[in-house]
């Protein structure tokens, strides 16, 4: 639930991930059955810059859900806030790459003392959510990190009633850390707290 930022330019490090077959720790990568993928299997990769419109397109449209985000899509800034794609994210696609389902981003500071930390944002388009795309993404993004010596934490804060989102977290050894009270208030005025969370990923 990360406010819009800038992330620095550059290329995408592959460290931690197999450019073919998604994360080298592969996780929950296909839930035939489960939710909207009918069987077919989903294939996380690192975006490119060419993936940015797609990107921008899913973000705008879930922060139109009004639920998850703070931004409203009006408050996007000319590049969506997002950054340099290529460098920070990592998106699900159907292995047809037809329509994107979803995205992650690691997003650094550009701030030297913490470079050590990267923030995380997850969305997964509404008619994909429930088939494990969600859990594939943070499962990529943490293989992806564990192989960098050099980072110590993931960090995010997510609304405080955003039951999906803090279930996965959780159940991927993100702990709380801190609420913060009416965080933010709704155009109806009513105020909704956040959740402060972080995985040490040099714990356990
Ligand atoms: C949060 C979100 C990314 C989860 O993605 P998803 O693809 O639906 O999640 P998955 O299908 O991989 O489910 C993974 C886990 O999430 C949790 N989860 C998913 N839906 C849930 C729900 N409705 N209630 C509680 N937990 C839920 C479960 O722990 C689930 O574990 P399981 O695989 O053992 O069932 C997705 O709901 C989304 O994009 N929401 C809108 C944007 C958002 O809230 N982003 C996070 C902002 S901080």
């Amino acid at each position: 639930m990360a406010e819009p930022g800038g992330t620095a330019p550059g290329a995408f490090d592959p460290r931690g991930f197999d450019p073919v077959g998604g994360p080298r720790r592969p996780g929950h990568l296909k839930r035939p059955g489960r939710g909207p993928l009918n069987g077919q299997t989903l294939r996380v990769r690192p975006a490119q810059a060419g993936d940015a419109p797609a990107i921008f397109a899913l973000y705008r449209a879930v922060l139109e859900e009004g639920q998850s985000f703070l931004a409203a899509p009006d408050e996007l800034g000319p590049q969506s806030g997002l950054g340099a794609v290529e460098r920070c994210a990592l998106i699900a696609k159907t292995t047809d790459e037809d329509g994107l389902i979803g995205a992650i981003l690691l997003r650094e500071a550009p701030l030297r003392r913490l470079q050590h930390s990267r923030t995380v944002e997850l969305f997964v388009a509404a008619g994909a959510r429930g088939s494990g795309a969600g859990g594939a993404l943070l499962d990529a993004a943490l293989a992806w990190a564990r192989a960098r010596p050099e980072l110590r934490w993931l960090r995010l804060s997510v609304y405080a009633d955003n039951d999906a989102a803090i279930g996965l977290y959780s159940a991927r050894g993100f702990v709380v850390e801190g609420r913060r009270p009416g965080f933010s208030v709704e155009p109806d005025g009513q105020e909704r707290d956040d959740l402060l969370m972080a995985l040490d990923l040099r714990a356990g």
